[in-house]
């Protein structure tokens, strides 16, 4: 029988705790799954609560579950890494301590990562897009098996569109997942109203989530790591996601085909926007933050 290894890093903090249970949608419930969670050693028995949970469920699509405190036994033989684990940004942090901390993390996992034939590497811990670069920098796979995601800013964007009536099953996510990210919706031409409204509200969305719950957005992260694992696969559809770009060398978002990532992507996205200064600006500036991203994490 044929089964699937899926290994979710971060297996004991909150967007796990929602993912883990729906991982099954990733491949279709027929499939078998190996599932592996990761984390930091002393919350190895927090894991060990939420595999109990696991097999509770009794699922069928669950072959095996096993936990790790280190990713070099919990990375053999994956399928599908799920790198969601991260250190969080503490009181007083800088973004650029930050950088640091989590750039040496996903530099000893990339050590880990053993190349195989379809692998397919996702980073959601943030700074997403540059733990993406250590990950592609510091490791043997290719470039291609890697992606951050961006995924639920495309579905933030879709939300508020739907909100106010426009049905567009298009948004398309450029550069950083940050506030400098640059989000498009498709088929609606009022730049002013896209600049100064559309991409404002999303962008500030993730902040305003954690002004009313106390605590960042975790299902619907889940459900955007699932979305955007579905369209990996599925190969043909859209989606946005951060891909390596080899002649900037960072991860840029785009909006792309799973069959089809694109090398270089900042060039595509400053294309299609060239007879839209407006567009082309904020490209530039979220350009710029991912190469200041990519000087800070030199040397580490
Ligand atoms: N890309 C996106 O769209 C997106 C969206 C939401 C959240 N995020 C990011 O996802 C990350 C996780 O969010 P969360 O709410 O689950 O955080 P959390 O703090 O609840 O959980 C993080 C978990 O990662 C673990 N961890 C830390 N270092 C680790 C390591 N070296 N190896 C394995 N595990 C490690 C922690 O122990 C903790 O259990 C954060 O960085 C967050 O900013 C990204």
């Amino acid at each position: 029988m044929n089964i699937k290894t899926v290994v979710v890093t971060g297996g004991a903090g909150n967007i796990a705790y929602s993912l883990v249970f729906r991982i099954s949608e990733i491949y279709g419930k027929e499939q078998k799954i190996h599932l592996k969670l990761v984390d930091i050693d002393s919350n190895l028995e927090k894991l060990r609560g939420v595999q109990m949970e696991l097999e509770d469920c009794f699922f069928p699509w669950l072959e095996k579950i096993s936990c790790y405190g280190n990713c070099k036994e919990g990375f053999k033989d994956a399928d599908i890494v799920l790198l969601v684990g991260a250190k969080p940004r503490g009181p007083g942090m800088e973004r650029k301590d930050l950088l640091k901390d989590n750039g040496k993390i996903f530099k000893e996992q990339a050590g880990f990562l053993e190349p195989k034939e379809d692998l397919k590497v996702l980073v959601v811990g943030n700074p997403c897009n540059t733990n993406a670069l250590m990950i592609k920098r510091y490791s043997k796979i290719s470039s291609k098996s890697v992606m951050a995601m961006t995924m639920l800013d495309e579905l933030r964007g879709r939300t508020h569109l739907r909100k106010k009536g426009l049905e567009s099953s298009k948004v398309k996510v450029y550069g950083n997942h940050s506030p400098t990210m640059v989000v498009v919706p498709h088929g609606i031409d009022d730049i002013e109203s896209i600049t100064n409204t559309f991409m404002p509200v999303v962008q500030k969305r993730g902040a305003e989530i954690i002004n009313a719950r106390g605590a960042s957005s975790a299902a619907s992260a889940a459900n955007a790591i699932i979305n955007h694992m579905i369209h990996w696969l599925e190969g043909n559809t859209y989606f946005s996601a951060a891909t390596y770009d080899r002649n900037d060398d960072i991860f840029f978002s785009t909006y792309i085909r799973g069959n089809d990532i694109d090398s270089i992507p900042v060039k595509r996205a400053f294309d299609e926007y060239k007879d839209i200064p407006e567009i082309v600006n904020k490209l530039k500036i979220t350009k710029e933050e991912l190469l200041k991203e990519r000087n800070e994490i030199e040397g580490l």
